[in-house]
């Protein structure tokens, strides 16, 4: 090199070339804005686990629209394990063409023909939980496709993740959804082993706070290796929780198992809680043959709007006598909901006295005015006007079931 200058300008222009290629930076914060309340919609693994195909789905999509859950805010159809077929020798994933034959694009488009969003299912180690192909070495490659196809929330499970860190894996899979383009909802499903709460929030939308719920109240379903929990035992593992949870990151304590076999006083109580501890409500039943009892509890607006109150403030249990938990939840503009939940195998009595029990929550740091004017109290499964905090509130709770109120500010 003759002359100095030359040779600068010759470092100049490497160093120009090397950084053009290299001037990507990733971006490890999920999308924002995309769930300011708590996700609602469907999901097949609690009532179909493997046995999913495109006709199901798109009868699942009807009846969404045409039982109401829309209307209710519904929004979600969400397709769990198992959808899966082989990669190419390329790498790119394709769905099980026997179950799937006309492909993940037309069966998005088909569901966002009925104004709805569609939601897939990955895992971040080599296989899923079903043993199909998981995402792990090709994130950006899964990413690249699902927007492809339109797909709206992604769940991004854990098995067989031998070596893998949640964060970093988590991190991964969200840097690939931004690379990607298209905005999608990430829910995380680590069953809350690495505690989630603390990582999560400005990762993915949810996170799984627990393993798998079990289609029953009060038991736990032991299956050796592992165990799924019913609603109580779920509901006691979010104790400690409630702070991480907030609009557009929530704590998932697993979907609904509302019309799938318990009576109905408790899927009352489970669907009244899950509203109460601002839950993602992600139905796991079959939408085509919902009996009445099931249609009212899922599409209860006035239960529904406790979930989805725009403070987005997880509620609290405050006591506990005789199995009868007292849970409060402060909600925008100063209302509350309340709900009695009877836990024991027989009727317990309610017996409130409003100007005497002092309701602070230290997290919101909102208080029930007992020296203002009395709130209006309603009935939220009766719909029944129960007069106001000035006088004591006396009921009775049948044994697994709930007396839900919301307190309306004067
Ligand atoms: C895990 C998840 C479940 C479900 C199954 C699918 O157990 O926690 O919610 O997605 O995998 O195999």
């Amino acid at each position: 090199m003759k002359s100095p200058l030359l040779l600068v300008l010759c470092l100049i222009a490497t160093f120009a070339a090397y950084s053009q290629g290299n001037n990507y930076k990733q971006n490890y914060t999920k999308f924002q804005n995309l769930a300011p309340t708590p996700p609602m919609g469907w999901n097949s693994w609690n009532k179909f686990a493997c046995n999913v195909n495109e006709q199901m789905i798109r009868q699942i999509a009807d009846a969404l629209v045409s039982t109401g859950m829309k209307e209710a805010g519904y929004t979600y159809i969400n397709i769990d394990d198992c959808w899966h077929g082989d990669r190419d020798s390329l790498g790119f994933i394709h769905p099980d063409p026997k179950r799937f034959p006309s492909g993940m694009k037309a069966l998005a488009d088909y569901i966002h023909s009925k104004g709805l969003k569609m939601g897939i299912y990955s895992d971040a180690g080599s296989q899923t939980c079903g043993g199909r192909p998981g995402s792990r070495g090709y994130e950006f490659q899964d990413a690249q496709t699902y927007a492809k196809w339109g797909v709206d929330y992604l769940k991004y499970d854990w098995c067989n993740t031998e070596g893998l860190k949640a964060e970093g894996a988590y991190k991964t899979i969200t840097a690939a959804l931004q690379k990607a383009g298209r905005p999608m909802v990430l829910s995380i499903c680590e069953w809350g082993n690495d505690k989630p709460w603390v990582w999560g929030p400005n990762v993915g939308h949810l996170w799984r706070t627990t393993g798998d719920i079990y289609n029953c109240f009060d038991c736990i379903n032991d299956h050796g290796s592992w165990k799924s929990w019913g609603v109580m035992q779920i509901l006691d593992k979010q104790e400690g929780l409630r702070q991480y949870a907030g609009p557009g990151h929530w704590n998932d304590p697993d979907m609904l198992e509302v019309g799938n076999g318990m009576v109905e006083n408790e899927d009352r109580a489970h669907f009244s809680m899950w509203a109460m501890i601002a839950a993602p409500l992600i139905a796991g039943n079959d939408l085509r043959s919902m009996s009445p009892a099931t249609k009212a509890i899922l599409m209860n607006k006035d239960v529904v709007a406790i979930d989805q109150d725009a403070a987005g403030i997880q509620g609290f249990k405050h006591t506990v006598k005789d199995s009868l938990e007292t849970w409060f939840k402060p909600l925008a503009g100063g209302d509350w909901a309340v709900c009695f939940l009877n836990r024991s195998k027989s009727t317990q009595p309610v017996n409130v006295d409003w100007s005497r029990d002092v309701i602070n929550d230290a997290v919101s740091k909102q208080s029930i005015a007992t020296n203002a004017k009395p709130y209006l109290i309603t009935n939220l499964w009766t719909k029944q006007a129960m007069g106001t905090t000035a006088q004591p509130l006396k009921a009775n709770v049948p044994s697994h079931d709930v007396l839900m109120i919301r307190l309306r500010k004067q």
